[in-house]
C-alpha cells in the first residue's frame, strides 16, 4: 500500500489505525451474498489492524471461524490486545507469513477453508511509524522489514550489496528508470565511509539522481518500493501463497487479493488466467479433449474502488480486487 500509492499523512483520516480497502467488496467475495456460507472457515491472511478481520466476523455466524495471520508482530500484538478479538471464540491470529499458510492452518487445526483474503503491501501503521522505515517522509533507520524479527534490513542490502545488485532490485521491483543513479549514488557513499542507514540518507539521494518528475510522484518513491519489496520477498511470497491457496481451498471456496501495484496485481491475474483457462496445445488438433484442462479456478470478479471509496480513502485509488472460486478439481482427499 505504499510505493507510488503512498499518501501523504495528512489525507489520511486517523493515522493510528489503518482504513481498510474495498471492505464490502471483498467480505462479499469472500462470504457470497447469501446466508449459506456463514459458518464456514475463512483466513485473513494480512491482518494489519483488522479491518477486514472486524467485518468478516460480523457477518459470520456462531459457528463461523476466522484464522488471522500476519508476518509484523506488532499486528499480531494488537490483535491479542483487542479485547473484542481476543474473547471471540470464533477469531484466532497466528505470526507467521502468508507463504506458509498451510503450516499455520494445520497448527490451528484447519485442513480446509471456505475463503482466503489476501489485502496486500503495507499498512498505514507501518508506513506512518518512522522507526520502521518505511516512509521516506520521515527519517528513521533503513529498515523496511515487516517482520523485524528475521531477514535482512534495507540498510544491511545496501551496505553489502554490489552496484548491479542495488540497480536491479531499485530497477526490477521499484520499476525506476533511474536506478543506476541511485545504485551509483549508494555506493558512492558507501566507499566514502557513510553508509546509507537512514530513509532520510536514501530520500536524499533519490532526489538528486532521479530526475523525472512525474506529477505528484515523490522522485524516492520507486526506490522505496524496490526496497521494500526485495526486503520483504514480497513477489515471491503472494506466489507461494497463491499456489497453497489451491491446496487449502474447499470447492466453492473463494479466493479473495487486492493488490496495490502493477507487479503485485499481473502475478494475481497471471494465476487466476492459468488456473481458470483450459490449457490448449495450438500444434496438436483436439488437445483439450485429449488432455483435461487443470481448472482448478473459476474467476468471478475484477472490483476497482468506486470514485467514492477514493474520496474516503486516496490509499484505494490504485486497488485491484481479484476474486476467483475454487473448483473440485484436483483436490487431495
Ligand atoms: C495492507 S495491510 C492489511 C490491512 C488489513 N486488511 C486491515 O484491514 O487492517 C497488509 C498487512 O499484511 C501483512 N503482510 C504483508 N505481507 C505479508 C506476508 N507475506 N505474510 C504475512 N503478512 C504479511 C503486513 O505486515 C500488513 O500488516
Amino acid at each position: 500500500m505504499s510505493g507510488p500509492d503512498e499518501t501523504p499523512p495528512s489525507a489520511l483520516a486517523s493515522p493510528p489505525l489503518h482504513t481498510a480497502v474495498l471492505l464490502e467488496a471483498a467480505v462479499d467475495g469472500l462470504l457470497g451474498e447469501g446466508a449459506a456460507r456463514r459458518d464456514g472457515t475463512y483466513v485473513d491472511a494480512t491482518f494489519g489492524r483488522g479491518g477486514h478481520s472486524r467485518a468478516i466476523l460480523a457477518r459470520l455466524g456462531t459457528a463461523g471461524r476466522l484464522v488471522a495471520l500476519d508476518r509484523d508482530p506488532e499486528a499480531v500484538a494488537h490483535a491479542r490486545a483487542d479485547a473484542q478479538l481476543a474473547g471471540d471464540p470464533r477469531f484466532s491470529i497466528v505470526h507467521t507469513a502468508f507463504s506458509e499458510l498451510a503450516t499455520a492452518l494445520r497448527g490451528e487445526g484447519v485442513t480446509r477453508v471456505d475463503g482466503l483474503l489476501l489485502d496486500l503491501g503495507v499498512s498505514s501503521p507501518q508506513l506512518d511509524d518512522p522507526a520502521r522505515g518505511f516512509s521516506f517522509r520521515s527519517d528513521g533507520p533503513l529498515d523496511m522489514r515487516m517482520d523485524p524479527t528475521c531477514g535482512e534490513s534495507a540498510a544491511d542490502f545496501l551496505a553489502r550489496a554490489d552496484e548491479a545488485e542495488i540497480a536491479r532490485v531499485i530497477r526490477t521491483y521499484g520499476e525506476e528508470r533511474f536506478a543506476a543513479r541511485v545504485a551509483r549514488a549508494v555506493v558512492a557513499r558507501r566507499e566514502a565511509g557513510r553508509p546509507v542507514a537512514r530513509t532520510g540518507e536514501l530520500a536524499a539521494i533519490a532526489a538528486a539522481a532521479v530526475k523525472t518528475r512525474e506529477k505528484g510522484l515523490n522522485p524516492a518513491t520507486r526506490t522505496f518500493q524496490g526496497l521494500r519489496i526485495f526486503v520483504n520477498a514480497e513477489l515471491e511470497e503472494l506466489e507461494r501463497a497463491l499456489e497453497a491457496a489451491l491446496d487449502v481451498l474447499a470447492p466453492g471456496g473463494r479466493l479473495v487479493a487486492i493488490g496495490f501495484h502493477s507487479l503485485e496485481d499481473r502475478i494475481v491475474k497471471a494465476f487466476i488466467a492459468r488456473e481458470s483457462r483450459e490449457v490448449v496445445d495450438r500444434r496438436v488438433p483436439g488437445s483439450l479433449l485429449a488432455t483435461p484442462a487443470p481448472l482448478r479456478l473459476r474467476s468471478i470478479a475484477r472490483v476497482r474502488p468506486s470514485e467514492a471509496d477514493i474520496a474516503a480513502n486516496p490509499r484505494a485509488r490504485s486497488a485491484v480486487l481479484r476474486i476467483a472460486e475454487r473448483t473440485d478439481v484436483g483436490l487431495a482427499a
